[in-house]
């Protein structure tokens, strides 16, 4: 069986990171973690970052068969819907889902969800065709319910678990997450043979580091990576993961990034006159 090849992302607004991932040999292709483009003050939503991937699959004469979340990012729009429309391909999420939306749907008024939203929703174990080779599905709780990893041949795309091993791991501070959760999930993962290729759902640059970066492997964060590396064990990272979530602001995009992720990436109910909106709850200082 033959490697993925794998053609990185990088969108510079929101630090977010999608990947082409393709079967070279039958030119079957997955999209995990699309964007879609949006600019808050003006409410604009663009396709650029979407058709950026979509014009490179189309380069190299891939089909997209999965649009795969690795969870519900509160930082970016999801582009899963759009490039289900323009290629009918599956998309696809981790069971969790189901708890995000029951938190998330009624706080934002969401009461369209419905099930067709998500073609699959992945429990651990999963597995599903890449033209010859096989995506499998490694359930990685702890910064969301939802989260998931996908793991084709030696390559594991990890989502919001780690980041590049100088800048450490994901917050654990929204509904349903668990720093302890976390901490076992990295383990899973990091119990993967030392070269193992790992690739990243964001990337901020650590302090004196110039370049984005959002590719490296196992045997790297075992041994740097600056929350988890060094054998740390689990109760000085919940400690340390805590604290520091206590001092992180509320994500930019939250409300607007969240209400159409739990939708799979579909843009709330056009109003009668077709106007579209977003809600933001409102709540005491
Ligand atoms: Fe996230």
């Amino acid at each position: 069986m033959g490697a993925p090849s794998i053609t990185a992302f990088f969108d510079e607004a929101t630090n977010s990171v999608s990947y082409l991932v393709a079967d070279p040999a039958t030119r079957e292709a997955a999209i995990i973690d699309p964007v879609l483009d949006f600019d808050a003050a003006s409410g604009k939503v663009a396709t650029r970052s979407a058709d950026r991937v979509l014009s490179a699959a189309a380069a190299q004469s891939l089909r997209v068969e999965w649009v795969l979340e690795t969870h519900v990012h509160a930082d970016h729009l999801s582009a899963a819907s759009l490039i289900r429309e323009r290629t009918g391909a599956k998309v696809g999420i981790g069971s969790g889902i189901a708890a995000v939306q029951s938190v998330f749907g009624p706080l934002l008024g969401a009461d369209d969800l419905h099930d067709g939203d998500f073609d699959r929703r992945f429990v651990d174990g999963d597995t599903l065709p890449l033209g010859e080779l096989t995506i499998e599905v490694i359930a990685t709780p702890g910064h969301t319910p939802a989260c998931v990893s996908y793991k084709v041949d030696d390559a594991v795309f990890v989502g919001d678990t780690m980041f590049m091993p100088d800048y450490g791991t994901a917050r654990t501070d929204f509904p349903g997450g668990n720093a302890g959760q976390l901490y076992r999930s990295i383990q899973r993962i990091l119990s993967l043979p030392r070269q193992t290729r790992l690739f990243m759902c964001h990337d901020y640059k650590a302090p004196g580091r110039e370049e984005f970066a959002w590719e490296t492997t196992v045997g790297e964060q075992l041994d740097r990576n600056v929350h988890i590396g060094n054998g740390k064990p689990e109760a000085a990272f919940v400690e340390m993961r805590q604290g520091r979530d206590a001092t992180l602001n509320v994500p930019r995009l939250l409300y607007p990034a969240i209400q159409v992720n739990i939708r799979g990436g579909r843009l709330p109910p056009a109003e009668a006159d077709g106007s579209r909106f977003l809600k933001i709850p409102l709540s005491e200082a």
